[in-house]
């Protein structure tokens, strides 16, 4: 089948879904004119609800502890070069004081898949932030938890959770991780949180090793019925002590391409351009806003741990201090004509009437 490109950017624009050999087309095809088009109806969709303004969050790395063998990951278990740390509490609290102070409203606490923060630890971790200061939001990224842990979390007062699906598709899923991890507990887990109240992030890495078209256009496919309130998406970048250490990386270009895409596909989404982006390209993140992402994650964690919460190689903004990372985006983000904006920057369906 051949399609014409420009009619399916703009049909997507429309109708905010397509089929999967729409979605592969879409994917597959290169010439500037769409991928230009593509890219300016996805920005406007952004501006309509958002104007010019960016979202920070800020991301506190809380352990590098993890159950967890993720064939990708730099923090798997069986990496044994990998030097683990963990915050204590006092610590994830004083990163989120000093945040509070720089104008952030949404706190990260994202960590491996670490047994020390069970529910009373991290529990009681949320349950201060959000008693220290009752306008922010808090969002966890830890990983892989009970329906029962998810639910006392977000009893404790955490807002929302990111777990990245990966992949849609389940015989991808198992290449990418080890067999006691299965792609169906993964899909439980986010139905979970919804569930729970919880604004929800899942996401994807762009060129992770035996990703296909077809892959991408499935997670597309999920994220059009999932209708996640964000969704992460950056290149796998390889990491030397891991299986995966030979791949090559996801591309800026697809990267901007999906970002710009899943815009389309739910405008009103919280779409993160992410530090992996940043560290593809030394204008990665403006690229990615300029694609149609809405959010950055400068990073808040204690400048002697982060070189350690190495998820992939020569990550960005391990050496400077929270202030830098903060004044750093700003200045990134004006240059190309966006505004920082402080506040929790909730996830809001009242968004799509406003356009
Ligand atoms: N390259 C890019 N992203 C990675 N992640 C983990 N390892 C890598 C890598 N090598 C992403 C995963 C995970 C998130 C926290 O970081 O998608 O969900
Ligand atoms: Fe961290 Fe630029 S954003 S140093």
């Amino acid at each position: 089948m051949n399609y014409d490109i420009n009619l399916l950017v703009h049909k997507l624009a429309d109708v905010h879904s397509l089929s999967l050999e729409e979605y592969e087309a879409l994917i597959t095809d290169c010439n500037p004119e769409s991928s230009r088009l593509l890219r300016e109806l996805a920005v406007k969709t952004r501006r309509a609800i958002f104007g010019n303004d960016v979202y920070i969050r800020g991301l506190i790395e809380i352990s590098n502890i993890c159950r967890n063998d993720c064939l990708y990951c730099g923090i798997r278990r069986s990496n044994s070069n990998c030097e683990r740390y963990r915050l204590t509490p006092d610590e994830i609290l004083a990163c989120a004081d000093e945040g509070y102070g720089l104008g952030f409203r949404t706190f990260v606490l994202q960590g491996g898949e670490d047994s020390y923060f069970n529910d009373d630890v991290l529990g009681g971790i949320v349950r201060s932030i959000k008693s220290n200061h009752p306008d922010c939001a808090v969002t966890l990224s830890m990983g892989e938890r009970s329906f029962g842990s998810y639910r006392y979390l977000r009893e404790c007062g955490a807002d929302r959770y990111l777990l990245r699906h990966e992949t849609a598709d389940p015989e991808h899923y198992s290449r990418l991780h080890p067999s006691e991890m299965s792609y169906s507990n993964r899909m439980k887990c986010l139905h979970n949180l919804r569930e729970l109240g919880y604004q929800v992030g899942c996401g994807f890495m762009v060129g992770s090793p035996f990703q296909t078209v077809r892959n991408l256009s499935e997670d597309l496919k999920f994220i059009e019925t999932f209708k996640p309130e964000m969704c992460g998406i950056g290149p796998f970048i390889p990491h030397k002590d891991t299986p995966f250490r030979d791949y090559p990386s996801g591309t800026l270009e697809m990267t901007c391409k999906l970002l710009s895409i899943i815009r389309l596909i739910h405008p009103p989404v919280l779409l993160p351009s992410t530090t992996a982006l940043g560290t593809i390209d030394p204008l990665g993140r403006e690229k990615g806003i300029m694609s149609g992402a809405n959010v950055v994650m400068p990073n808040l964690s204690p400048v002697s741990v982060r070189k350690k919460y190495e998820l992939y190689d020569n990550k960005i903004c391990t050496g400077e201090e929270s202030a830098q990372c903060r004044e750093c985006l700003s200045n990134r983000m004006r240059k190309i004509g966006y505004e920082i904006v402080t506040g929790r920057g909730d996830f809001s369906a009242v968004r799509e009437n406003s356009r």
